[in-house]
């Protein structure tokens, strides 16, 4: 059906949802000719001329742009459209770095090409060794309004399309109907089908001849529209309609055969992540709303004597919080008073424990209250302003507020200012990480927000304690009685930046609802409109570079809650406000995997057992297991649910101390997996096509992934279940538990009998694992137990593997230790420059699938001994007991 829309009596503003236009209106637009077509060497431009009578869907059509094709590297080709007329907002580069193009790339030996038509103009990119098209606006005209540019290419029929997110839909998005919106929002529950928190405007497209990507470059609102036989010609596509900024393409070849090829392209553009301390892949513990400090304190009480190792403990704020009146950088001084807190820190830091806090963005307003926070900003004058030039008014915790303006040149000034002085080693608070959330940024303000403090009060902003502080004189540690759980309109520039045109598919509706007003406008003259997508990551640079400033030289942890493309290099993240409910445990995998895999931003987690509602004893168990095996692990929750602690189950607490166990002996595996990621952007968490890409079986599955590139984590997904039917590719397996031989065959198998308190895993053959012996109560007393090198050879009887051990804290290692491992021909050996003193002995080596006992073993490490060895037929585990101390080389030769 088309619609009126050419109508000159049709206001813009009434053409409310995109939704009304039929895409064969879009289609019929006149697109552009391409005039003055310059190629030399790398680069091609043009100037694209409208090419017929303007459509003018959400604007006037822009009359002319300039193209600029470059091919940046073998491997990668960037497309950028402009209006030459005008400049446009394009994210800036101290938000995401451009990355450098190489001048002297051959465009005769790029693996994609870049192809085009002139009248009408319309480009292929294509793949070189096939000439497979892999993105193509041809028969879909390109539309540039001041509010609105579409780009639509055609898809293969049921393409594989990953990322796009951040999203809780299945991790291959489905290809018949899906609508991803990009608007940055505080998604309590974080339903499916809507936007959420983050933004990542990249997908990868997996094919059975290659996985390639497209990132568009723009921070602006926006819906991509993956479509089937939409107008009934049988075709599929993918379809940008952006409120703004300009039309900013990356195109990355991937390679033919090896998925990681293209993560690692990407993490050429949007940068590879942030190295973070040893100590944060241990177990972290948070809770909004612990009411008071010796709530907090017993939390780490009872963790100990569960012996459920607890690495690091958090504070949220929550209806019963720490700060004084929900002002952040305060603490109660009846609840939370600093010198209490104080002890607390001082007795995780004096048990090798870590201590997090949480900071939102939006600061008090509190003019003339002697709130320090506020009056230092409003000195500098560092708040987003309305358009009138006063400050930008939200309503969040602490009541009505200002928020900071991230772009402002102080802004580094009072935010490393403010965290110098609240978490003070000396006077305050002395966190090992730092939490930041809220900063989509949230407002609870409903729109329109005319007058925010009608709605502090309508809402009770703040609200008032409900409990009564504790007894000033009561002993903080030692109260291990915790009770278990029972079972069971203005204008900018002209545009209407509050309600444009075209209106993305926002789940709150209106672009300022519930947060910033886009109107707002930063001190370089950008407009919120524009940069909201952008304002949680950039409070992720400014906090990440306060707490370098307080700890100069020592990587720290960042968990952010909103992340653009390229926040992954400073930050990490956790999934956001989940529900306690099995559905949330099972895609939570989804959300890891776009975060890890494809958005480079691999720090990640979901609360465990769930924020909001309440858990049961077997979802948190199981949930406890899986989340072993996020990078990211933490057990969070909310003030009105039942508490979820680790141990308030006794099945739960053995779940959790199994796993761990596993968890920790893994943990050299990870840190070493995380480290080639901040060298290469290697995904530290993958899906199964990413070792297995000719079989389609494994494209759509997302409730099995690989931790590392070698442990196939396969949880039990249904509630009260016991079974699991698992997806085993044709490839050689060894049981984790046994570590039994298991040859999958492609074909699901059932796995039953899987108790609550574990967890099936498998180890892909041909690989090498530095495991450390046994898990421990601290990381730091982890990395004084020696290793056990774990070896499970391909059924071609090889494997190899590598292990990276540093300090654990320094961001320049002056040293460092690299060991590669690798096993042919029942011969082991072990390689490596050990320049950082790993200080522990190589205990045994546990040879997989050995046929029958050996004859005899020797150990080469500058002289040759045989050494005793232990054979298991059953199993067909060979153990070996090696006690070589792990700085030189050597040999274990089995005969
Ligand atoms: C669109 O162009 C017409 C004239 O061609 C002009 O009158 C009108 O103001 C323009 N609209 C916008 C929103 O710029
Ligand atoms: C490139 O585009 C031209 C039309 O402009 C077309 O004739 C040619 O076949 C295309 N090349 C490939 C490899 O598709
Ligand atoms: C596509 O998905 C939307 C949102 O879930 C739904 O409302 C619509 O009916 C679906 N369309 C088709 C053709 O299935
Ligand atoms: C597309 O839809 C039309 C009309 O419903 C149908 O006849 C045709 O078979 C469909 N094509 C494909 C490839 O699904
Ligand atoms: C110990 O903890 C329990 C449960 O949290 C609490 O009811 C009790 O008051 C605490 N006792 C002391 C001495 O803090
Ligand atoms: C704002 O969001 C709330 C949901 O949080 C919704 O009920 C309301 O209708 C929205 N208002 C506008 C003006 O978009
Ligand atoms: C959670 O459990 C508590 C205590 O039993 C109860 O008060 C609360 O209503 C429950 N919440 C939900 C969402 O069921
Ligand atoms: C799981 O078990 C609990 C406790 O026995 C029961 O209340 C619940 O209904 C069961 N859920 C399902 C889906 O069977
Ligand atoms: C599960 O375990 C029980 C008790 O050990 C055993 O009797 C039963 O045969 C097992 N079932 C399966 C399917 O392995």
């Amino acid at each position: 059906m088309l619609l009126p829309i050419f109508s000159a009596f049709l206001g813009f503003a009434s053409l409310a949802s995109a939704e009304w236009v039929d895409s064969k209106v879009l289609d019929s637009c006149p697109g552009y000719n391409a005039v003055n077509v310059k190629s030399r060497g790398p680069k091609v431009t043009a100037d694209l001329v409208l090419a017929g009578t303007a459509c003018n869907v959400f604007g006037n059509d822009t009359k002319k742009l300039a193209l600029k094709v470059t091919y940046e590297t073998q491997t990668r080709i960037h497309v950028k459209i402009t209006d030459p007329s005008s400049k446009r907002y394009e994210v800036p580069d101290s938000v995401l770095p451009r990355p450098k193009a190489d001048p002297h790339v051959s465009v005769a030996e790029a693996d994609i090409k870049f192809n085009y038509t002139t009248k009408p103009f319309s480009f292929n990119i294509l793949r070189s060794h096939t000439n497979e098209v892999l993105f193509s606006t041809a028969s879909h005209p390109i539309i540039f309004e001041p509010q609105y540019l579409r780009v639509k290419t055609n898809l293969p029929a049921n393409a594989n399309i990953y990322g796009l997110g951040e999203h809780t839909d299945p991790f291959r998005l489905d290809p018949s109907n899906t609508t991803r919106t990009l608007w940055s929002r505080d998604a309590y529950g974080v339903p499916q089908g809507s936007n959420l928190y983050g933004n990542h405007p990249v997908y990868f497209e997996h094919r059975s001849t290659g996985t390639h990507a497209v990132f568009l470059l723009s921070s602006n609102g926006m819906d991509i529209k993956i479509r089937n036989n939409e107008t009934q010609d049988g075709e599929t596509t993918l379809e940008y309609n952006v409120i703004g900024g300009v039309l900013d393409f990356y195109f990355l070849a991937g390679s033919p055969s090896d998925p990681n090829e293209v993560a690692k392209q990407y993490a050429q553009v949007v940068g590879t992540p942030a190295e973070v301390p040893y100590w944060s892949f241990g177990l972290h513990q948070c809770r909004f709303g612990y009411q008071n400090y010796i709530d907090v304190a017993n939390v780490i009480t009872n963790y100990s004597v569960a012996n459920i190792p607890l690495e690091t403990m958090w504070t949220d704020i929550g209806r019963s919080h720490y700060m004084y009146k929900r002002r952040i950088f305060t603490t109660d001084p009846d609840y939370f008073p600093v010198s209490r807190m104080r002890e607390i820190v001082d007795y995780l830091h004096s048990h090798d424990q870590k201590f997090v806090l949480m900071t939102d963005p939006a600061v008090a307003y509190l003019p003339g209250e002697g709130y320090g926070p506020y009056d230092r900003g409003t000195k500098l004058d560092v708040w987003l302003k309305a358009p009138n030039g006063s400050a930008s008014l939200g309503l969040v915790w602490p009541g009505v507020t200002v928020f900071p303006d991230w772009f402002h040149p102080k802004i580094g000034e009072y935010w490393n200012n403010e965290f110098q002085m609240f978490y003070s080693p000396d006077t305050g608070l002395d966190i090992d990480g730092a939490w930041i959330d809220m900063n989509e940024p949230s407002s609870f303000c409903t729109y329109p927000c005319d007058d925010p403090f009608a709605q502090a009060v309508q809402q009770d902003l703040p609200p008032a304690r409900t409990s009564s502080p504790p007894d000033p004189k009561a002993p903080i540690f030692g109260n291990t009685t915790t009770q278990l759980q029972r079972r069971a309109a203005p204008s900018h520039k002209g545009e209407n930046v509050l309600q444009p045109p075209y209106s993305i598919d926002n789940a709150v509706d209106g672009l300022s609802n519930k947060t910033a007003y886009t109107d707002s406008v930063h001190e370089n003259g950008l407009v919120e409109y524009d940069t909201h997508n952008i304002y949680g990551t950039m409070m992720s640079i400014a906090t990440h570079d306060a707490m370098l400033a307080r700890r100069p030289g020592l990587r720290t942890l960042v968990i952010t809650r909103s992340t653009f493309a390229g926040a992954g290099s400073k930050v990490g993240k956790w999934l956001g406000d989940n529900l306690s409910l099995w559905e949330h445990y099972r895609f939570s995998i989804a959300g890891m995997l776009g975060m890890a895999t494809i958005y480079q931003v691999p720090m990640v987690g979901s609360d465990i057992c769930g924020y909001a509602e309440n858990t049961t004893e077997t979802l948190c168990a199981r949930w406890a297991m899986l989340g072993a095996f996020y990078p990211f692990m933490r057990n969070h929750n909310a003030d009105t649910s039942i508490s979820q602690e680790f141990y308030r189950w006794p099945l739960v607490a053995a779940a959790a101390r199994s796993v761990l166990n596993i968890r920790y002996r893994l943990l050299d595996y990870l840190y070493t997996a995380f480290h080639t990621a901040h060298t290469d952007g290697t995904p530290v968490v993958k899906p199964l096509w990413f070792n297995y890409p000719t079989d389609s079986n494994t494209y759509p599955i997302d409730l099995q992934f690989f931790f590392g590139d070698s442990i196939l984590v396969s949880p039990v997904t249904d509630e009260n279940s016991t079974s699991v039917s698992i997806y085993l590719p044709k490839d050689r397996f060894y049981d984790f538990a046994t570590f039994a031989p298991v040859d999958g065959t492609g074909a699901s198998v059932n796995l039953d009998n899987v108790t609550f308190t574990s967890i099936p895993l498998h180890i892909k053959s041909g690989v090498v694992l530095p495991l450390r012996s046994n898990g421990t109560m601290t990381t730091t007393e982890l990395r004084q137990t020696d290793f056990e090198i774990v070896v499970a050879p391909t059924v071609d009887g090889t494997a190899s593997g590598s292990l990276y051990v540093d300090d654990g804290v320094s961001i320049t290692q002056h040293a460092s230790t690299s060991v590669t491992f690798a096993y042919a021909k029942h011969t082991l050996s072990v390689k490596g420059s050990f320049g950082f003193h790993v200080g522990v002995k190589v205990a045994t080596a546990v040879i997989l699938g050995m046929d029958k006992a050996p004859g005899k073993v020797l150990v080469h490490a500058g002289t040759s001994r045989s050494v005793a060895f232990s054979y298991e037929a059953s199993t067909k585990v060979l153990s070996i007991k090696l006690d070589v101390p792990f700085d030189h080389d050597f040999q274990v030769q089995i005969e």
